[in-house]
């Protein structure tokens, strides 16, 4: 819900500018178009000190953008861009000239509809990385997977070797990511075609293991070749280069399927070149 407060001498770019600005923040945050508000207050030039806003129009615009406490930083700074590509371009001003600041709502005291906003009804679960993949592939490409080696490296400010003693007697990881590289508006709550095949049926997102997931938690199976210090180099791992790792266990054959394992035949088509 965050609330974009705009000041400038210049009058308003008008209510159809303003949800442009309010559209970009939804966008980015995948949230529906009414959960952000857009005002423009107009200021006398000399009510405010800004050197900017002396001599001739048009005068950059300052701006406050009000969000939740709880959204993570790297999101508040795509939001931030997002408001200011969008507010550049509704201007035709170039967007270095715009000054965005941050104000955090904080749980118990934000009035939001008649309500002092009390958190979300789903809490957030928020999860520091504890390793990143380094090398392997850069670009997200959906194929041939098998051959590609990486190395997941443990984050040293919080790890030191010791926590990965022992691993390296097993032949294969469970590795849990994040598909960091899928955009917020980009994510299916609903059903889609994998990979949009038409093709292939219409299921739910938690009937198929595409990136473009509520949590974006990618969950896969590699190779463990060896492990030196804090790094474990892999192959098959099919997370691209930079991706933030959640989660590193070895993988035990008394943790797989029980029984006889059965799945539609899209699912054979859209493997038969994966690895
Ligand atoms: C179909 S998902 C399956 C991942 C995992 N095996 C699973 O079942 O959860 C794998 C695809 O996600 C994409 N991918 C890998 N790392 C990513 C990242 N950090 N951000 C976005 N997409 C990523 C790649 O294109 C890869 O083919």
């Amino acid at each position: 819900m965050p609330v974009i407060t705009l000041l400038s001498p210049d009058a308003s770019p008008g209510s159809a500018a303003l949800a442009r600005i309010a559209k970009a923040a939804t966008d980015t945050l995948g949230i529906a178009p009414d959960r952000c508000w857009v005002t423009w207050q107009r200021l006398d030039r000399d009510a405010a000190y800004r050197p900017q806003w002396q001599g001739d129009g048009p005068y950059p615009p300052i701006g406050f953008v009000t969000c939740k406490a709880s959204y993570p930083a790297a999101l508040v700074g795509d939001l931030l861009r997002a408001v200011q590509g969008e507010l550049a371009a509704v201007l035709g001003i170039p967007g270095s000239d715009i000054y965005l600041a941050v104000r955090r709502g904080i749980e118990g005291e934000l009035l939001v509809r008649d309500e002092i906003w009390n958190g979300d009804d789903v809490p957030a679960v928020t999860a520091q990385p504890v390793a990143h993949v380094v090398g392997g592939r850069e670009e997200v490409f959906d194929d041939a997977w098998d051959g590609v080696e990486a190395v997941i490296r443990l984050d040293g400010s919080r790890f030191g070797p010791e926590a990965l003693y022992g691993l390296a007697d097993f032949s294969h990881l469970e590795v849990v990511f994040q598909f960091d590289r899928v955009p917020l508006s980009k994510i299916e709550t609903g059903a889609r075609h994998p990979r949009g095949n038409t093709e292939w049926p219409l299921v739910g997102i938690f009937a198929q293991r595409g990136k473009n997931r509520p949590n974006r938690i990618g969950v896969s199976r590699c190779k463990l070749h060896r492990v030196d210090g804090l790094d474990i180099h892999v192959s098959g791992l099919d997370a691209v280069a930079g991706s933030p790792v959640l989660d590193i266990k070895p993988y035990m054959a008394e943790f797989g399927p029980r029984g006889t394992v059965r799945q539609p035949a899209w699912t054979e088509e859209i493997m038969r070149d994966y690895y």
